[in-house]
């Protein structure tokens, strides 16, 4: 597949005051072990210069007629080929969101305001992003009746389950392609089979897998797909979304009509065309990049339980995103170490949502059954492209001085429940 390039020099900020931040950033963060690429990832250089170059240089409004305006027209549309190009879309079919988020509200919230589709039945899962699952909160406040699939002890969704649930009057799903905080890929293709040969619109939250494992809208029969560019190495503040020609979709926002009147205010033309770089790249590099990381992640996931005892991996035998490793340790607060970790500068995720001052399992793994004595030591370890080989000894050695640490702490009282259990 030809893929446009879009202009994205390197090395082109003289500016001293950058260079001086560039020097303290590097003297900060030399010792940082980031993985935690499934929150978000840092930008590439060569995509922050392209987005003040053009933030600087492109400022006019797409929208005004003049050669300033028609020059931020043409990096607009510059950008959406590209995506629509990634996507095998054509390009009217993308639009530009400031959030993955947002691309969730507006296709969720967007379809159902069809006025056929008023009080029907919708469903989506027990392991969608909060981005999805509280926009169908709001659908049932609306009056819509939601069923929330659940999934199995590897978190995935079953196709029976959806099958089972389908109802006559059942006129939009959303399932996402892979979760946020397993990386356990869903059984998207097969549900939208379902869905199109019924007539039933389907939503996708592609953020997570987007750029991870091909994705091509010929080959995928969904109506609407989310995607944000900051889980690919681009811009926070960007989202996409992918509408199918002739898919019913209105505005939730309103005003000027930018976006064929889907999503009013004027467009972040610099950012986009950073995001469209961002995902070009991270396409082109996706089969050879993944395959390092998936071996980097399986050699990780090897020794951590030869280093560690009662390590739960969370899905072991089921598809996953090939960067993350997702485990729960026995008799630990995943919490605590996540702040231990980061006392020795490796940042990695915890899965769990702090509320009041108790820690609660993630929903996630309770849907998953996660036995008692694992849930609350969850944690998400995500890799990405600064991430080599250097990087899994010193990770292995601190997990495991911190995990003993930590249980060496606990009262000689303490429970202990057969880890089978
Ligand atoms: C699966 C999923 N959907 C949606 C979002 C939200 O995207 P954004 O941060 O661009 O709003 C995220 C972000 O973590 C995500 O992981």
């Amino acid at each position: 597949m030809e893929i446009k390039k879009l202009e994205v020099q390197k090395s082109e900020v003289h500016n001293s005051e950058v260079h001086n931040s560039e020097a303290q950033k590097s003297e900060v963060h030399s010792s940082l072990l980031y993985l935690d690429y499934c929150a978000t990832t840092p930008i590439r250089p060569e995509v922050a210069q392209a987005i003040a170059r053009t933030i600087e240089q492109i400022y006019g409004n797409p929208s005004s007629l003049h050669q300033a305006g028609r020059a931020a027209k043409k990096t607009l549309e510059a950008a959406r080929e590209t995506f629509a190009q990634l996507l095998t879309a054509k390009p009217s079919e993308i639009l530009f969101t400031a959030s993955g988020t947002e691309a969730n509200n507006l296709a969720i919230l967007g379809a159902l305001k069809h006025p056929d589709l008023v009080g029907c039945h919708v469903i989506t899962t027990v392991i969608e992003h909060p981005a999805v699952k509280n926009a169908f909160r709001e659908l049932e406040s609306r009056g819509h009746s939601v069923t929330y699939l659940p999934v199995n002890e590897q978190g995935v969704v079953q196709v029976e389950d959806f099958v089972d649930a389908l109802r006559p009057d059942t006129r939009f799903v959303s399932v996402m392609m892979a979760n946020n905080e397993t990386g356990a890929l869903q059984p998207v293709n097969e549900i939208a089979q379902i869905c199109r040969s019924r007539g039933i619109v389907m939503h996708s939250d592609a953020v997570q897998a987007f750029g991870k494992v091909p994705i091509f809208v010929n080959d995928l029969p969904v109506d609407l797909l989310s995607l944000s560019a900051h889980k690919v190495y681009g811009p926070k503040g960007v989202g996409i979304l992918y509408v199918k020609r002739r898919t019913k979709l209105f505005p939730v926002l309103f005003g000027g009509g930018q976006e064929k009147g889907l999503r009013s205010g004027t467009e972040n033309v610099a950012l986009v065309h950073g995001a469209a770089a961002a995902a070009r790249m991270a396409v082109e590099e996706m089969g050879q990049e993944m395959e390092r990381l998936k071996s980097l992640r399986d050699e990780l996931q090897k020794r951590i339980l030869d280093t560690v005892e009662n390590v739960r991996i969370t899905c072991p035998t089921v598809p996953v995103l090939p960067h993350v490793l997702h485990l729960t340790v026995a008799d630990v607060l995943g919490e605590t170490v996540l702040l231990e970790l980061d006392r020795e500068s490796i940042c990695v995720s915890a899965g769990s949502a702090c509320s009041s001052g108790s820690a609660e399992p993630s929903p996630v793994l309770q849907a998953m059954n996660v036995p008692d004595r694992f849930i609350h030591g969850s944690l998400r370890i995500s890799l990405g492209k600064d991430t080599t080989q250097k990087d899994l000894d010193r990770f292995v050695d601190t997990f495991a001085g911190v995990v003993a640490q930590l249980r060496n702490m606990l009262p000689s009282s303490f429970p202990q429940i057969p880890t089978g259990v």
